[in-house]
Parts: structure tokens; sequence; C-alpha cells
């Protein structure tokens, strides 16, 4: 298993290159099912997720080829050069999504609704827990059985049939989900009449999505706002899209420049993109600049200031920031209370930062950092993706050397991190 090992202490000077949203991305790919046309999707990133997606859609039948060239999981795996991928899913051989696929990777339950709105038919694991929580997708079953899909849950399988294909409801989320609005929003696009999705995601990768969809041929309105609306068309066409950047990337290695002290300029990005962040950024003492192509970030005064955090779905505070806000907490001045509003096991990281000389308590669904003048490097473990991601930003502000296990958590989500680390002062290399 790789790791990270990191010499702490250095302030991060640069540039960093943004790519493309690993969470707009993994519906984006679900969403070439619904063509038998080809879908070009741009600005892909090369992370390992990409790769599982890949492999899976590869299993459904689905002819996928990076920049014209076959992808075989190895190339797409090494990160091979270009970003343009090509899908096309003119004969799908398998409705099964399969559990070995799907344990690696919750997103696969994205491919549920386009299979059931394309083929009638679809077999797709039950996801199972992870780390952060249980992550269930009742929120999907019920959805796609307001869309007149008959679903059985039999040996750990979603059984999906709509034999006479899907017809438009008014379907109410009981709790926002990104994945259920993105499931359901697909599988509408080829139901029969109108469906309306109230107390939808808002979040800018379901906005993305739709805009793809929309390219395709489909009929929606309200994307990004909490009540979309899809008015069914009999086939989609094939498109090209590019990925809209990663707002998690971008806010992790901001917290990258403020806990290092440094200034970086993050380009292929935009600031609307995390606007809540930015909010918190600038009560902590990190000013943010729009610069021609991205993002300024520059540490300004002296101590940072601590500030309290409650994560919620967008426009809120996003939990896939929660880890990352955390370990900027532990050296700043004064208390924070962080509170995880999402997922029910999302602190997983307090543990090993404490390992590096944090104070933190946690109580329920919520941590109390006490900032401390300075961490220690250790030996930590990664857990989950923005846990590993967490460890990795103390590590660079930490006096002496710290090494991050577990390293495949983070290859998940972040694409060549210790290149672009390292290409801005840090001293970070992988130990495989
Ligand atoms: C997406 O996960 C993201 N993943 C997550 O990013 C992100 O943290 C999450 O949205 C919330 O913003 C992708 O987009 C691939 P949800 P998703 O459905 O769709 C509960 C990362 O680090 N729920 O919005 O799985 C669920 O348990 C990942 O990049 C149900 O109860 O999240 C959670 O408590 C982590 N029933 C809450 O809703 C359901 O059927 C929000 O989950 C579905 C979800």
């Amino acid at each position: 298993m790789d790791r990270l090992r990191i010499q702490g202490g250095r302030p991060l000077n640069g540039v960093i290159q943004i790519g493309g949203a690993k969470n707009a991305a993994l519906p984006l790919m679900a969403a070439s099912l619904l063509t038998d046309n080809t879908l070009a999707l741009g600005n892909l990133p090369h992370v390992a997720d990409i790769a599982t997606m890949i492999e899976l859609l590869v299993e459904l039948g689905v002819e996928v080829s990076m920049n014209g060239q076959s992808t075989d999981m190895s190339r797409a795996n090494r990160g091979s050069e270009g970003r343009l991928l090509l899908l096309s899913a003119r004969n799908l051989v398998s409705g099964t999504a399969p559990y070995d696929l799907v344990r690696k990777m919750r997103a696969s339950v994205l491919v549920l609704g386009p299979l059931l709105a394309r083929a009638g038919r679809a077999r797709v694991s039950m996801p199972g827990g992870c780390a952060i929580g249980p992550r269930p997708v009742d929120l999907h079953v019920a959805g796609l059985r307001r869309l007149g899909a008959e679903i059985s849950l039999r040996d750990g399988y979603i059984e999906a049939r709509a034999p006479g294909g899907l017809t438009g409801a008014a379907i109410m989320l009981p709790k926002v989900s990104v994945g259920a609005t993105e499931n359901l929003m697909m599988a509408a696009c080829l139901a029969r009449g109108e469906t309306t999705i109230t107390n939808a995601a808002c979040e800018p990768e379901v906005l993305d999505l739709a805009h793809c969809l929309i390219k395709m041929g489909a009929c929606i309105e309200g994307a990004g706002t909490d009540s979309v609306w899809v008015s069914g068309v009999d086939r989609l066409g094939g498109a090209k899209h590019k990925v809209l950047p990663d707002r998690i990337e971008t806010a992790t290695y901001a917290i990258a420049a403020a806990i290092t002290g440094g200034t970086l300029d993050l380009i292929g990005t935009r600031l609307d993109l995390i606007r809540a962040v930015a909010d918190k950024f600038r009560a902590v003492g990190i000013e943010l600049t729009i610069r021609e192509n991205g993002v300024r970030v520059q540490h300004v005064g002296n101590r940072l200031e601590a500030v309290n955090i409650q994560t919620r779905p967008y426009p809120g505070f996003p939990t896939d920031m929660q880890a990352q806000m955390m370990a900027l907490m532990t050296v700043t001045e004064g208390v924070s209370i962080i509170t995880e509003n999402i997922f029910e096991n999302r602190f997983m990281h307090v543990t090993e930062l404490a390992r590096m000389g944090a104070d933190i308590s946690v109580k329920g669904n919520s941590a109390m950092v006490r900032g401390v003048s300075r961490l220690r490097g250790a030996p930590v473990m990664a857990t989950d993706l923005r846990a590993s991601v967490s460890l990795l930003l103390a590590g660079l502000a930490a006096e002496g050397e710290t090494v991050v296990n577990r390293l495949y958590h983070l290859d998940r989500g972040y694409e060549r991190v210790e290149e672009k680390l390292a290409a801005c002062g840090a001293v970070v290399e992988r130990i495989c």
C-alpha cells in the first residue's frame, strides 16, 4: 500500500491546476447509458473512482475510449495523457452492477436510474456502508418506484424492472440527497410525461449534469434549485460536455495555502463554486481574490482566527470540506465548534489529528477544536477520502515528518497530489 511522507513547516507558494470535479464526472459518465450515441466528456480527473466507473460501464457493455485510444484499466489508473473520454452505450450487454465494483465505490448506484430508463431493467448491488456512515439508497428506490419501477431487494441486490417504461410523477424527497436527485433526474429524462422532484439537491454537480442532459436532448428546468421539472422524451442523443471544476479540490488546496502561511494561485476553477467556504475563510483571515483564470489564496495577518462550522447541503458549508477545515482549525487562535449534519460518522480524522498534537473533543455530531501553536509530525492512518487529505494538510503544517498510510483513500479523489504540492515547495514523496 502506498504511503505519503511529508516534511512539514514549509510555506506553499506557486500555481496549482484544479481538475474536473470527480462528483460531477461520475453521474455524467452514468448518463452515457441513456443514449446509443456517443457522449464525449472533457476535463475528466484521473482519479481511482473514475477508473472504477469506467470498469463498471465497460462491464455493462459501454465502449469507452480516452482520446480515441481504447481504455484499458491500467492506462486509466496510470493517469494516461489527455482528459477526453468517449462513451458509447450502443450495445448494452448486461444490466448488472456487481457487488465487487459497487462496494468499491458507492456512486456505482448512479447507473440504476439510467439503466432502468434505457433498458427497462437493472440489477445493482446494494452499496453497503462505508467509513462515514451506512449510506442507504432508500430515497433512490422510493423515487424510482414513484416513476413506476417494480423494485425488490434480493440477495443484497436491487432488482428493478420497468418493462413498459417509466411514467413521470411528482417526487418529494424527504431528505436532500445528491445521488437520489441525480439518479431520478436521469431516469425522468426518458419517462413518459412530466416529473417534478421537490427538495432536490442544489449542488453545482447536479446542475452540471442537467446541462449535459439538456445538450443530449432532455427537457429539464430548475436544476440547481430545490425544485426540478423534467418532461420525458423518447430518446436522447450524444453530446460533448466539459466537466466543471472540482470545488472541493479547490477549497482543499486553499487550506493548504492557509495552513502553511503561503500564497497559491489555483487555476482552472471559479470562486463562485466555493462561496460558503470563502465566507468562512475570510472570517479566519484567509484572503481569496479572483484572478483571470482562477483564484488566488493568501494568508493575511499573523495568526488565523477560529470559526464555527455547520455542514449543510449546498449552498451551505460542504460536508466534503469538514475534515480539511478541522485540520486548519487545529492551528488557529481560539476554539472552533464543528458540527457534521450530513453524515453519521465523519470524524474518523479526529483521533489521527490528535496523534499530531491537535486538541479536539467530540460530543455527538460536534467536535470542539482548541487551537495549538504547532502540530508535530507522526505516522497516521487514512480512513476515507476527505479524512486522508485532512491528515496531509496537517502534515504540511506540522513540525517534523508525517507519514500518511493507506493512500488509496486519497487517490480516489485527488489527482497527482504529491506532484502538485511538491511543485509549490512542499517536501512530500510517495512511498510505494
Ligand atoms: C454525494 O454523495 C457525494 N458523492 C459525497 O461526496 C457528498 O459528501 C454527498 O453527496 C453530500 O454532499 C458523489 O457525488 C459521488 P447524499 P451521496 O445522497 O449522493 C442520506 C466525497 O467525499 N441518504 O447527498 O451518496 C445519506 O446517508 C463524497 O467526494 C439516505 O438516507 O450523498 C446522507 O446522510 C463523500 N438515503 C445524506 O442522505 C438515500 O437514499 C446525504 O447523502 C440517500 C442518501
